[in-house]
């Protein structure tokens, strides 16, 4: 999941040939999950074409004040636009909207949306060079900074007019990438440092046997990937899985039993902001381990069995700043089991799969939870994807971290 998921977005395009790579702005835009909308200056229109720019925005494109096609004319509302935006990007800003912008200068629906933006404004140029050079021009540009506006800088190279120099618009991977650096650092898991556990344990029998379950990480790598992508540190300690995949800005610490896992978290304690246990740990291990493989003429009647620690119970005796939160899996009473693992564990929070639940769990690439808080109504959610489910845990993560 983007940073960018669920943010609106207000797109003011000015006229500027680089109003032709706005379309692609939209889709990476829409691509990451934001709501787009588009507001254009008329000059805009003759560079890029609102059917193209609804077509990918889903939406109407705005331009003037007054919606005559509607066949009761209709006010278009700037306030209300300035006011649903988390973000305006005017992009290309042409050296006469940045003009207006600085003086103003209200006479288009743009113009009058970005005065009225409560939001972060972010204002790309677009221009031939000398236009761009001109010192009235870097003075608007300057004070368009001085005002709180964020600059994405224009780029040199080759211009529509045939020269070469600066003036032109940032590339829209670029100009999506400021845009997410901007939500990223004021996420509130920027720098934070998230430990999160996934998969199973094995605990060797023998050189080659082991007993173990059917985890596959799903949800684990789910939460480590949604958390990164949050602006996180992620250290995700695995036990044996395959096929899952990582966000580059996941740390992966790969261990095979039990002991180990508890070792990896414990090294990891003191440094994390928040520990989430979604590994099936085994709770037994062999007690002893066969140094060469077991021959079936010999028999085996019985594997003795040892407690492996309990990480979590462990983690929860030494908890100090950390926010702890468990997983339980139940057959029966979920919630009363649950409960008591969150307060016997010393848990912050606990989510609560029930082996009851169709499609719930493991294997599955869906899960359903219900959240259980300390002190808080337990709140039930529907099966949804793993990836749903991860953004579900980092919502309630987020309140524990602002209630601190
Ligand atoms: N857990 C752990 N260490 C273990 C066993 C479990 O840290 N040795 C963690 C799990 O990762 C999970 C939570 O404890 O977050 C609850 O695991 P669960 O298997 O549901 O409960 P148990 O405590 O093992 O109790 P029971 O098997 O009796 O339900």
């Amino acid at each position: 999941m983007s940073v960018l998921h669920d943010k609106h977005i207000l797109l003011g395009i000015s006229g500027s040939i680089a109003a032709y790579k706005t379309p692609l702005i939209v889709r990476l835009l829409v691509k990451a999950g934001a709501a787009v909308q588009v507001v254009m200056t008329e000059s805009a229109k003759t560079f890029v074409t609102p059917l193209t720019l609804s077509t990918v925005s889903n939406r109407e494109v705005l331009s003037s004040f007054i919606n005559e096609e509607n066949e009761n004319a209709v006010w278009n509302n700037h306030v209300d636009l300035g006011l649903w935006a988390d973000a305006m990007l005017i992009a290309p800003a042409s050296a006469n909207t940045l003009s207006k912008m600085s003086q103003a200068n209200a006479d288009n629906l743009l113009i009058a949306t970005y005065l009225s933006a409560k939001c972060p404004v972010f204002f790309a140029p677009a221009m031939d060079l000398d236009m761009h050079k001109h010192p009235a021009n870097k003075s608007n540009i300057e004070k368009l900074i001085d005002n709180g506006n964020i600059l994405i800088p224009a780029t040199s190279g080759a211009l529509a007019s045939g020269l070469e120099g600066e003036g032109r618009m940032e590339e829209p991977e670029q100009i999506i990438a400021a845009l997410e650096t901007y939500f990223l650092e004021k996420s509130p898991f920027f720098e934070k440092k998230i430990v999160i556990t996934a998969g199973p344990t094995y605990e060797p029998i023998d050189p080659v046997r082991f007993i173990g379950n059917h985890s596959s990480g799903k949800m684990g790598y789910a939460l480590a990937n949604c958390a990164a992508q949050l602006g996180a540190n992620v250290t995700l300690i695995s036990g044996p899985t395959a096929g899952n995949k990582t966000h580059p800005n996941v740390d992966v610490l790969g261990v095979t039993t039990a002991e180990e896992m508890l070792k990896a978290c414990i090294d990891m304690y003191d440094g994390a902001d928040a520990v989430i246990m979604s590994a099936a740990v085994a709770d037994f291990k062999p007690s002893t381990k066969a140094n060469q493989k077991l021959k079936k003429r010999d028999g085996l009647d019985v594997i003795s069995l040892t407690p492996t620690t309990d990480i979590l119970a462990h983690l929860g005796k030494k908890k100090k700043h950390q926010v702890l939160i468990g997983f339980a899996l139940e057959s029966e009473n979920a919630m009363a089991h649950a409960q008591d693992k969150m307060i016997r564990k010393n848990l912050d929070a606990i989510v609560v799969n029930s082996l009851t639940d169709t499609g719930a769990g493991f294997g599955h690439d869906t899960n359903k939870i219900t959240f259980l808080q300390r002190d808080k109504a337990p709140v039930n959610y529907s099966l949804k994807s793993k990836e749903e489910v991860a953004k579900d845990v980092l919502f309630h993560l987020k309140n524990i971290f602002d209630a601190q």
